[in-house]
Order: structure tokens, then sequence, then C-alpha cells
């Protein structure tokens, strides 16, 4: 080896071209997932406070989104429904006509060429905000089991092309997997919210799906921040259950989770992007104080090289339309 300083990494970093020459990683609009709030009613676009850009949706309007998605070149959107009823067993998770079920309709009928994904929760449907049904005050996890595998055969009979279990119950994933098995929905995959971590980043979200707890919080079922081992195991029996691809969320703390877990598995990975993610940067670049565009693509950039596949993101429309600009 040269000794220094006449060997120079510097060199290879000096102008613009040799800068893109030696990029390690980069990411594409074809890796991004852009989430949804769908509400009952017609032309609604009611603004999230706390996330800017971001609106709960009627179905009509979500059906431009979903074109404007499509010609930007992002191949799938992640919808979450807001209910008009709310109730004790989230029974509107798993109506024929509930909002998710009639946004899947709609999208297909418009043969709107876009992945359909939906998200498999009860928390948006109890009237109590917690992800599954409750017994003596705490979560019940197997007697929710049920209600979310009829929510994710709903969703599949409805037109979804992927469902994405993110209750944390243990055992999602196999209950998912075999009703949709059993009723011929062989091919709709299975994106599991692995390790998905009780997170004070979940906050905008809350207000955008109106889903905040209305006692306690979610850390009897979701992760503890302070493990990493243990989502490792989460992740390994969510493979072993039949998930298709696993995730991580929160991002933006939780980088060495990526990371471990794409050496360990080699598997299909998501990262979500979280509004509360979402929310601290828009609230900076709104003061000022950065610039949004070039945070967001070191942002995603990092996911990618961490080993995150694929990103969710409330940013994916803008970015898809800063790439082409
Ligand atoms: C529902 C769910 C949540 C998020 C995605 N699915 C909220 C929660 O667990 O409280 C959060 C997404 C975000 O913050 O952007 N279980």
């Amino acid at each position: 080896m040269v000794e220094f300083p006449i060997y120079r990494l510097r060199r290879l970093r000096k102008n613009t071209l040799l800068r893109r020459l030696m990029r390690e990683t980069t990411v594409s609009v074809g890796n991004l997932i852009m989430p949804y709030f769908v509400c009952e009613g017609k032309a609604i676009k009611n603004p999230v406070t706390s996330m800017p850009q971001v609106n709960q949706l009627s179905i009509d309007n979500l059906l431009k989104e979903a074109q404007e998605c499509q010609r930007l070149g992002i191949p799938a959107i992640l919808l979450f429904g807001i209910p008009k009823k709310k109730d004790l067993l989230g029974s509107a998770a798993y109506a024929k006509n509930g909002i998710i079920q009639k946004a899947a309709a709609a999208i297909k009928d418009k043969r709107i060429d876009i992945l359909i994904i939906t998200d498999v929760c009860l928390c948006e449907y109890t009237s109590h905000g917690h992800c599954g049904v409750l017994s003596n005050k705490s979560v019940d996890n197997d007697r929710t089991l049920n209600l979310l595998a009829k929510t994710a055969l709903s969703h599949a009979m409805a037109g979804a092309d992927m469902v994405a279990p993110s209750s944390m119950m243990d055992g999602q994933v196999k209950a998912i997997r075999t009703i949709l098995d059993k009723n011929n929905f062989t091919d709709i995959p299975i994106m599991a919210y692995s390790a998905k971590f009780a997170s004070s980043f979940y906050g905008p979200f809350r207000e955008a799906a109106e889903s905040t707890p209305a006692f306690g919080d979610r850390k009897a079922y979701q992760m503890d921040f302070a493990n990493s081992r243990e989502a490792l195991r989460e992740v390994a029996q969510d493979i072993k259950e039949g998930a298709d691809i696993v995730m991580v969320k929160p991002g933006l703390g939780y980088q060495d989770v990526i990371y471990r877990i794409k050496q360990e598995f080699h598997f299909p990975l998501a990262v979500y992007n979280v509004s509360g993610e979402y929310a601290m940067i828009k609230a900076v670049a709104q003061k000022g104080w950065l610039d949004e565009e070039k945070a967001v693509l070191e942002i995603m950039t990092g996911f990618k090289r961490a080993g995150a596949d694929l990103i969710i993101t409330y940013w994916a429309k803008d970015f898809a339309e800063w790439l082409n600009a």
C-alpha cells in the first residue's frame, strides 16, 4: 500500500462525475410505497395538522392520488382506513362494505395500475383504539387473531394485492396465511410488521388515523425500543409463519436493526419511515432551518445503505417528483 499522503481517498470525490461513478447506494422510485388515509364521504380532503401535505381522503380523491402515483412510477400504495363507526370488536375492519374494502374495489374498478397494500390492524376500528380486542382491559392476543384473519381475507376479496399486518399479535402472519390459502388467495403476499417498536414517533399518525388508544399504551404488544436481538427473534418467527416481506418500524432510530436483520436473514426487508420522522423534518424545513429535499434524499439513502429494500414513506410522491425534475 502506498504511504499517506500520496494515497488519498479524496481523489475519488473531487467532482460530480467522479462522485456519481463511485456512488454505492441509490434510491429509486421503484422502491417506494406511499401511504394513504381513506375516509367515508365525497370530495373530502381533511388536512392532518401534524403532517403537512398529508390528508384524510375520501375514495374519489384517493383515486386521483393513486393515478398520480402510477404516473410518477410509484409501484405501491399502503391504505389505512378511517371507518364511520368504531366498536369494541373493530367490526368495521372486516365488514364487506368497509372503507378499505370499498377503496380497494374502486381502484381495481378504475384499472389503476398500482399495487394495493392494505394495513391489517384493528386500532383504527376499535372504540378503545387498541390493536386487538380486549379481555379485562388488556389485548387478548388469541381472540384477535381470528379477526385479523377475517380482515385480511375481506381485503383480498375486495381486490387488495398484498396485506400488511401491523398489530404485533403473536401468530398473526400464520393466521392470515392460513385463511388466505384456504380461500385460494395463495398468491397474495404478506408484508409483516415484524419489528415494530413502541415509539413516540407514531404520534402524528394517530391523529391522521384517529387511532390513539383511549387508555394505556401499546407496550404490551409493540417492542421495547432498547432491543435488537428480540427484533431478530420476531423476524425469524414471521418468516417461519410465512411472511414474504419483513419490516422494521420506525426507521430513523433503528438503522442498526435494519442492518442486523439484513445480515442475518437475506430476506426482503421494508422500513417504515413513520409519521413522526416526516413531521420532524417538515417542521424544521418550514422554519427554513434545513433543506427538505436534500435531507430527505439523505434519509432515504441511509435506509437503503443500512439494508432496506423497500421504503414506506409519506415523501414517496415528492421524492418521485424531485427525481424527475
Ligand atoms: C397501526 C399502525 C400505526 C402505524 C402504522 N400502523 C400506529 C401505531 O401502531 O400506533 C404508524 C405509522 C406512522 O407513524 O407513520 N397499528
